[in-house]
């Protein structure tokens, strides 16, 4: 696997060297890049001597005008050569001119250019990560779905205690080997493959202008109608109301209430071979919508609601051999809830969803969940990017068919 290492301006510098030969350890080519900022605590030659590889230090060389084209376009050939850029240590500076999409030298031009995995080290002073400006940085460098090895606590080289360090590098090459495994086993492992995905909430209307809704955003199951396209797969997408761009090569089909989706997926149900339901999917709806706003007045109001159709239920009994992956969103008893729907379903996968924690569940750009197989395991997916835990359930997925028809 070929592998950038962009290297940032701080004292963290020198373990960059390190992580340069763990990942050479691990049979990656690097190919280094030092910002300005780099070079003045380590030399390119430290690096040069360790990749064998001659190290990018600018935009533009100081030779003649030929070189001078052919460096002025190196940016791109490095990107589309390599399919991680690990950026170690990412300075507060650099992940603000990442996040705002600066292109002022070597390293910002190639992360625009380069269209693989990103993978962040930050490494500063502990005020400095701690700050909002820092923090709102990381939350858009997230939601683009690029990894943070997230720094590790501990006395920094200014004297103060606390996050700042830049983790071990072994722990930032363990991290790219996953990546890059993970990567190349998805090449395209879902070609061939019809999977059919809601997403987002229901709205169930109360009268013309108000409904019943919850929290769901969407970006869980856009993630995996995004991920399973990329992997191959036809994909069509029933989505409730959101706003989130279609996924790109996703058939979609747009719906509102409860029974909308029900007749969408049931439409499209003898297409799918996979099945994953992300959508919350509201469980109660007014039979009798008023044609009229209904009038505030100064009385108690109450209305009888009447149970949506259980599409997931549904789908158990008419899924044949397909494969079935619903979702559990619980504030309590986690992984007990996801076993009795697992059964009363008839599901073979239910993806585990704590939805009281602060950033993963709804509306979040990450997520952690704890996958419940029919064959009895469970495997917990620690906190990342949706689209990261999308990949991983798919992973799960064509592991769990392998399983399941091996056994029979
Ligand atoms: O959309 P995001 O903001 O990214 O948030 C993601 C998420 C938290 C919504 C998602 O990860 C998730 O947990 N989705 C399932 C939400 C839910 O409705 O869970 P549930 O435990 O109430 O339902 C269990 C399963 O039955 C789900 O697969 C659901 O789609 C399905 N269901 C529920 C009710 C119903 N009438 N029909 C159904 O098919």
């Amino acid at each position: 696997m070929n592998v950038v290492l962009g290297v940032g301006g701080g004292i963290a510098a020198y373990k960059s060297a390190e992580l340069a030969r763990a990942l050479m350890e691990r049979g990656m080519r690097v190919q280094v890049v030092m910002t300005q900022a780099a070079r003045e605590f380590i030399t390119p030659l430290t690096f040069a001597s360790l990749t064998g590889r001659k190290v990018i230090t600018g935009l533009f060389s100081s030779a003649g005008p030929e070189e001078t084209l052919s460096s002025a376009i190196e940016h791109i050939a490095v990107a589309q050569d390599n399919e991680i850029l690990v950026i170690a240590p990412a300075t507060a500076d650099l992940l603000a001119r990442l996040a705002h999409g600066l292109a002022d030298d070597f390293l910002t031009t190639l992360y625009l250019a380069f269209t693989g995995r990103v993978v962040l080290a930050p490494a500063m002073n502990n005020n400095m990560w701690m700050h909002p400006a820092t923090q709102d940085n990381l939350a858009v460098l997230r939601k683009r779905g690029h990894v943070i090895v997230e720094p590790d606590e501990g006395l920094l080289a200014c004297g103060a205690n606390g996050p700042g360090r830049l983790a071990e590098p072994d722990k930032i090459a363990g991290v790219i080997v996953d990546l890059g495994a993970a990567s190349s086993f998805h090449a395209r492992d879902l070609e061939g493959e019809t999977v059919l995905i809601t997403a987002g909430p229901t709205q169930e209307p109360l009268d013309p202008v108000r409904f019943i809704s919850n929290r769901s955003s969407g970006k869980m199951g856009y993630a995996l109608a995004d991920a399973a396209a990329e992997r191959g797969a036809q994909v069509i997408l029933v989505s409730g109301p959101v706003q989130l761009s279609e996924p790109q090569g996703a058939r979609v089909v747009h719906v509102r209430t409860a029974h909308e989706m029900h007749d969408a997926v049931m439409a499209h149900l003898s297409e799918a071979g996979i099945i994953v339901k992300a959508a919350a999917v509201a469980d109660y709806h007014l039979a009798q919508v008023p044609r009229n706003k209904i009038k505030k007045t100064a009385m108690r109001m109450s209305m009888d609601l009447d149970p949506t159709p259980d599409i997931l239920a549904e789908l158990g009994q008419k899924k044949g051999d397909r494969l079935l992956i619903g979702f559990a969103a619980e504030t309590e008893n986690l992984i007990e809830s996801a076993r009795q729907k697992l059964r009363s379903k008839n599901c073979d996968m239910v993806v585990a969803n704590l939805v009281n924690q602060e950033a993963t569940g709804f509306e979040s750009d990450e997520n952690e969940v704890v996958l419940v197989l029919s064959t009895g395991e469970t495997i917990p997916l620690s906190r990342a990017p949706k689209r990261e835990i999308a990949d991983r359930i798919f992973d799960q997925v064509l592991k769990l068919r392998l399983a399941l028809h091996a056994a029979q």
